[in-house]
């Protein structure tokens, strides 16, 4: 298992290409393919549905794409920290874009899930509200301008302010970018600027060769 500074998570969202059967192999995939950078820590956030039916991989983490504040007892319908946690799990996103919470459920949660030993990865949509969240203690704080997710301009080569403000408000220890990461030079300029590492979804699960689109991505790490 990688234990550094580098972090790199591929987010499966609810893609066809990333989802059941194909979540298991495309986590095989990340594995084979981060056994070649071992100074970066791989991750894949999973779907609630697959997490438990797909293998662990001694070269990727898996992360969860959202828990709730609940603990086993009587909840129903909720993703409980610590069952990711006892499944294997590394840790878990919070308030994607694509999945916001309110800002006392998001406090919740990030307790909720650090008592159960999760590592927590809180997405922002701007350096500030990032820089809002500090309060709460996450491990790390993912900033993704929600307009370039999905699309083919990343936060790298458009929105270099927004990085290095977050550098400043957040501090580059817990900081993470994406949004629109697609090769080597958007990770390379994320990380020049000091960030800690990048979120990818369709970079990754779209691409028409997604081991050589991660390889290519993961180059973009400076080898320490
Ligand atoms: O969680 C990462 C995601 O929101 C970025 O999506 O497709 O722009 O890499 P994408």
């Amino acid at each position: 298992m990688a234990t550094n500074n580098f972090l790199f998570i591929t987010n499966f969202k609810t893609y066809t290409e990333a989802s059941g059967v194909n979540a298991e192999a495309l986590l095989k995939i990340h594995d084979e393919v981060a056994g070649e950078f071992p100074h970066v820590n791989v991750t894949c956030a999973v779907q609630a549905l697959d997490f438990g039916a797909v293998s662990d991989f001694p070269n990727v983490k898996k992360l969860a794409q959202h828990v709730d504040p609940a603990c086993a007892g009587s909840y129903t319908g909720k993703i409980v920290p610590e069952r990711v946690k006892n499944m294997g799990g590394w840790g878990t996103i919070l308030n994607h874009s694509e999945n916001r919470l309110e800002r006392e459920v998001l406090k919740e949660s990030i307790t909720s899930a650090k008592r159960s030993g999760l590592v927590t990865i809180v997405c922002c949509e701007t350096a500030e509200e990032g820089w809002s969240f500090l309060e709460f203690e996450p491990d790390y704080l993912a900033v993704e301008p929600p307009e370039l997710i999905g699309g083919d301009i990343s936060i790298s080569k458009s929105q270099a302010d927004v990085i290095k403000k977050a550098l400043k408000l957040i501090g580059g220890d817990k900081l993470l970018v994406g949004a629109g990461v697609r090769d080597f030079d958007d990770v390379r300029i994320a990380v020049e600027y000091g960030a800690r590492g990048v979120l990818v979804a369709s970079g990754v699960c779209k691409a028409a060769d997604p081991a050589a689109a991660l390889r290519d991505l993961l180059s973009g790490y400076p080898v320490v």
